[in-house]
């Protein structure tokens, strides 16, 4: 693939660190899944962009009537609405099976994806933390048992968790909705290992997940951003990749190949 010369430099900067590291998590972020068909939330063609932000009290909706938000779910928000209908249709692209390959090579040990659309696991990934759930699963708000949710019958509204009784929702996180603690826990450990992490598609401007790459950067950690404009976070990058992941991530994987002798 004939690369610009600037980021094919990039790229040769990024495959050396990555080489050189021990422990590289990728934070993925809307941006991967853009070249699957599912529009980004912010900047050009986001779903928030068009159709303005959610408000941080979906979750205490939820809570004050489950009931009522497991009714509604049937009238679906024309974000949602568009939302849903990408997903539905969206398969992974080069980018994701890029990730799925740097994981067999042994030059990624992590994926913590901020993306619900599940494509991750279906270009073959396996370690992957899904910190904002996954819109192909339910869970239990008391004690986290997820279900895909072909296999939880909905025999009552709002569903309750045949193991401790507690709500069950979407596995998707609402705003307004803490991090599932078992999720997040596995975010910190990773990160907490972490001296290389590959900012992938994310404007960094959620929490708790833009905070990770900073944790890194204290810890003494790299920062490589592989994304087609700037972020928060691009100040704070020793790489910056400055490319559309479906590009950039086959184009790493080519030269992580060619420095380990598997190409
Ligand atoms: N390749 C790489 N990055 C891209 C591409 C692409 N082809 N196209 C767009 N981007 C970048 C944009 O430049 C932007 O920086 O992807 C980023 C998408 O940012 P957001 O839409 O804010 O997505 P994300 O960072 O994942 O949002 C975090 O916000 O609303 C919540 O729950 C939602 O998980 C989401 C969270």
């Amino acid at each position: 693939m004939d690369l610009a010369p600037e980021l094919s430099k990039q790229l040769d900067e990024a495959a050396r660190v990555i080489v050189a590291s021990q422990h590289v998590v990728a934070l993925v972020g809307a941006g991967l899944s853009v070249e699957s068909g599912i529009p980004p939330f912010r900047g050009p063609g986001g779903l928030w962009t068009k159709y303005g932000e959610p408000d941080m009290f979906g979750y205490q909706r939820f809570l004050e009537d489950p009931k009522r938000w497991w009714q509604e779910r049937i009238t679906r928000t024309p974000a949602y609405q568009e939302l849903m209908e990408a997903l539905e249709g969206a398969r992974p692209n080069p980018g994701h099976y890029a990730l799925k390959e740097m994981e067999e090579l042994g030059f990624l040990h992590h994926i913590i994806t901020q993306n619900v659309d599940n494509l991750h696991y279906e270009a073959g990934s396996r370690a992957v933390t899904e910190i904002h759930g996954n819109y192909r699963k339910l869970r239990c708000i008391r004690c986290n048992t997820r279900w895909p949710r072909e296999e939880f019958p909905i025999t009552e509204i709002p569903p309750r968790c045949p193991h401790c009784s507690g709500l069950v929702k979407s596995d998707t996180v609402m705003f307004g909705e803490p991090i599932p603690s078992d999720a997040l826990e596995e975010c910190i450990r990773q990160t907490a290992m972490c001296d290389c992490m590959l900012l992938v598609g994310t404007s960094a401007v959620v929490y708790p997940a833009a905070g990770f790459p900073v944790d890194v950067k204290r810890q003494g950690g790299k920062l490589i951003e592989v994304n087609p404009m700037e972020t928060n976070l691009t100040d704070l990058c020793d790489v910056v990749i400055r490319a559309p992941a479906g590009k950039a991530l086959p184009a790493l994987v080519e030269r992580l190949r060619h420095l380990s002798g598997k190409s």
